[in-house]
């Protein structure tokens, strides 16, 4: 069983298209799957999960698409935080939340400040977020660091870094589930997926449940990770 699972939950856009729908209709379809999503998760013993909710490029979209899904995130959270309390789960944000409306990040702060002392699932949802964006801001934060004297520059290592990114302490996912059909990383944990293994549904996101949760499940229980050994090493 994997400890972190991590999600890039894309297709929404295709689903409402092949049914005639607005985008937008495929994006709210798709919040019935998060909600499923991390149920399962916690019902098959999963610690951390992480879900790609909107990438620092997903900014390019039109506004009016950037506009619905920033008004979508606010109802879910709206709606769902007492229930993610009531089920001992624990949520954090990750990404450039300083982009987000004041709305919105009220909300998200108030939703961590809640459930800081749960101690079941771990669910980071990544919102504003950007694999690059979030190395970068480690080696800001790195470099004011060295600057101020606190850290010297030689002992910069993969553990003090890593400490500094959006994920912090939380160990790296083992599984990467993408759904879509897409075989790409689209800037996600670019980090913390150094040796994820990758699963790619062809499910679009809004149709995606049970059944594929449980092949990437499979799927993960059927790989030796080797992490650079030999499989007689790791054996
Ligand atoms: C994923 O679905 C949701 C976000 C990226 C916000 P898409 O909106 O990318 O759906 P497709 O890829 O166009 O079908
Ligand atoms: C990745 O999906 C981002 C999220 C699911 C939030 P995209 O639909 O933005 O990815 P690309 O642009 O097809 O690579
Ligand atoms: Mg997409």
């Amino acid at each position: 069983m994997p400890a972190h699972v991590a999600v890039i939950m894309d297709g929404n856009g295709r689903w409402a298209k092949s049914r005639a729908l607005p985008r937008h209709a495929g994006h709210r379809s798709g919040v019935k799957s998060v909600r499923q999503t991390v149920e399962m998760a916690a019902q098959r013993g999963v610690s951390y999960l992480t879900l790609f909710a909107f990438s620092s490029e997903n900014w390019r979209r039109p506004a009016d698409e950037v506009g619905r899904l920033m008004g979508l995130f606010l109802e879910a959270l709206q709606r769902e935080v007492d229930d993610l309390h009531r089920n001992n789960v624990r949520v954090t944000f990750i990404g450039a939340r300083e982009l987000l409306q004041a709305e919105l990040v009220a909300k998200i702060s108030a939703a961590e400040q809640k459930t800081i002392n749960n101690d079941g699932l771990r669910l980071m949802v990544a919102v504003a977020y950007g694999g690059r964006w979030d190395i970068v801001n480690a080696a800001r934060k790195l470099a004011a660091m060295v600057a101020a004297g606190e850290l010297s520059a030689d002992d910069l290592n993969d553990d003090n870094f890593a400490a500094e990114l959006a994920l912090g302490d939380v160990p790296d996912p083992d599984l990467l589930i993408r759904t879509g059909g897409e075989q790409r990383i689209s800037n996600f944990l670019l980090w913390n997926l150094a040796y994820a293994e990758l699963f790619f549904s062809e499910s679009l996101w809004p149709d995606f449940g049970q059944q594929d949760f449980d092949a990437a499940l499979d799927f993960y229980a059927s790989r030796q990770r080797r992490y650079g050994f030999t499989g007689d090493q790791v054996a």
